[in-house]
């Protein structure tokens, strides 16, 4: 399965995604975590990408294009992988078409994870990660057993630094502007699937496999 997972901010991409790889056993590629490792490692890549992602802004195309390439091409992706967030913009989704068909590996769905725009404001500024392990909580939604600390391995839980209130609405206005088209993009290749994002993350993961193992 090579699957494309597109949403706003918010809508539960990231939360889909790790349930998807525990149970098709296909790496998550999620441009974000890339980026935000580079950040946390000081690289010059990082560096660069810090402030523009600090301000809610994309990374320019080239850089992202570059690291799915490579990421792709890995022997972990040989059965599949999820792309979460990427494809960003047109550009970016014209350049996977055509590094995908290269490879004879063409997508096999895109699936919008569609959130009321109301709601994604509070899962964003209450959005808690742990450090560790990468496990996801949310202070209104889903709060760790004990405040700041992870239930499942004991780490240290962090806020993302574009979960700013200001930052969020920079991030929704560019979803708006430069993600939401592909949507129809998607469309338009007839491979597009919708899922509503509303609901508990396991009622939403029970309707997201169905969808996507339907043959229509
Ligand atoms: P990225 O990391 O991709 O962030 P995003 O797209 O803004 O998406 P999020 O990770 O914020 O949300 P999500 O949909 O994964 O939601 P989640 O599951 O975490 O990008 C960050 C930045 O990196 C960009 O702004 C850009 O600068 C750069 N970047 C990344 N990719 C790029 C690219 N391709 N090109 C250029 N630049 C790029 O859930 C959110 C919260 O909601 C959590 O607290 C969760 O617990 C909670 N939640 C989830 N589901 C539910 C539910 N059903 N009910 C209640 N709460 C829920």
């Amino acid at each position: 399965m090579r699957l494309v997972l597109l949403g706003a901010p918010g809508a539960g991409k990231g939360t889909q995604a790790k349930k998807l790889i525990e149970k098709y056993r296909i790496p998550q590629i999620s441009t974000g975590d890339i980026l935000r490792k580079a950040v946390a490692d000081g690289t010059p890549l990082g560096k660069e990408a810090k402030v523009i992602m600090d301000k809610g802004e994309l990374v320019p195309d080239k850089i992202v294009l570059g690291l799915v390439e490579e990421r792709v091409k890995q022997n972990d992706c040989k059965n599949g992988y999820i792309l979460d967030g990427f494809p960003r913009n047109t550009a970016q989704a014209e350049a996977l078409d055509k590094m995908l068909n290269d490879l004879r590996m063409p997508l096999n769905s895109a699936l919008s994870v569609d959130v009321p725009k109301d709601d994604l404001m509070k899962r964003l500024t209450g959005r808690r990660t742990c450090k560790s392990c990468q496990q996801m909580y949310n202070i209104y939604y889903s709060p760790a057993k004990k405040d700041g600390v992870c239930d499942k391995c004991g780490g240290e839980l962090f806020q993302r630094g574009d979960d700013k209130e200001a930052t969020i609405k920079r991030r929704l206005h560019v979803y708006d502007a430069q993600t939401a088209p592909l949507i129809n993009y998607y469309k338009e290749r007839g491979i597009l699937k919708t899922v509503k994002g509303i609901g508990s993350i396991d009622e939403i993961f029970k309707n997201v496999c169905t969808i996507l193992e339907s043959k229509k």
